[in-house]
């Protein structure tokens, strides 16, 4: 997958890349990350990204005809990919949208800075907007990173377990059951039995049930829309947690 990156601050994203998986990824030619410099399409001396609103008021925007220039050369290289402008106005990140782009063969990330970009280059070339949550970062770089990271790891071949993609918190809607590795006992707190028994269906239900309990406590929100097969139902009986989801499925006036 190609991923081109316009961006004032291309060194920001070097050393992310050139860590663990993505690094490998990239030399296993899994995924293709170009760094475009914003100012390189700049027509001034200073190499001018931005300038004053129009009207008054805080902040820079981003000038159109640098970001357009950036646009139409990655294009002309033949990344004719959805162009994604990083923005705390767009619609929200989730493991869904991660999904959804890691089914495309490339694609745009334009990082947003100061207070936003002309909106004329967003409304002609920005094909989609995402925010990665309700906060406002210093620019869309870290954005742009999250949606390669997050993207990277589901495509074929990237993570050394293919199921893992498949096992994580988001995948279904559980937040992960907690995880315990050596030694056995850390400062007098052991490890819970049945994770050392080897009997594979109790670690199953053992695991499916602390998800459950961590997704109650921490994220009920997750658990609105969450389907439970006959099996599972019965063992949520079991553990006394079926009125939990009822009550968080039937809302707060349920
Ligand atoms: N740029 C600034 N804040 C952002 C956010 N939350 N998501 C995406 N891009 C951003």
């Amino acid at each position: 997958m190609l991923f081109d990156v316009l961006t004032i601050f291309p060194s920001l994203f070097v050393s992310p890349l050139e860590e663990g998986i993505l690094r490998k990824a990239r030399q296993e030619g899994k995924i293709r990350i170009q760094l475009t410099d914003i100012r390189d399409f700049a027509d001034d001396r200073h190499a001018t990204t931005d300038d004053r609103p129009f009207g008054g008021g805080e902040g820079m925007v981003m000038k159109p005809e640098p970001l357009t220039a950036a646009v139409e050369k990655v294009r002309a290289a033949g990344n004719t990919g959805r162009v994604i402008l990083l923005t705390p106005q767009g619609r929200r990140y989730s493991q869904e949208i991660a999904r959804e782009l890691a089914t495309e063969s490339s694609l745009i990330l334009v990082c947003g800075r100061y207070e936003g970009v002309d909106e004329r280059f967003r409304a002609a070339f920005c094909e989609d907007e995402l925010s990665i949550g309700d906060y406002i970062l210093t620019g869309g770089e870290l954005a742009a990173m999250v949606v390669i990271d997050s993207v990277s790891r589901l495509l074929p071949g990237v993570l050394g377990c293919p199921d893992s993609a498949e096992r994580d918190t988001f995948s279904r809607r559980l937040l992960k059951h907690p995880q315990y590795t050596r030694p056995r006992n850390f400062r007098g707190v052991d490890v819970p039995e049945v994770l050392t028994n080897g009997n594979h269906a109790e670690i199953e239900g053992y695991r499916f049930i602390e998800a459950v309990r961590r997704t109650l406590a921490r994220r009920p929100d997750l658990l609105i829309q969450e389907e439970f097969t006959p099996q599972e139902s019965r063992l949520l009986q079991k553990h006394g947690l079926l009125e939990a989801i009822a009550a968080v499925k039937a809302g707060p006036t349920g």
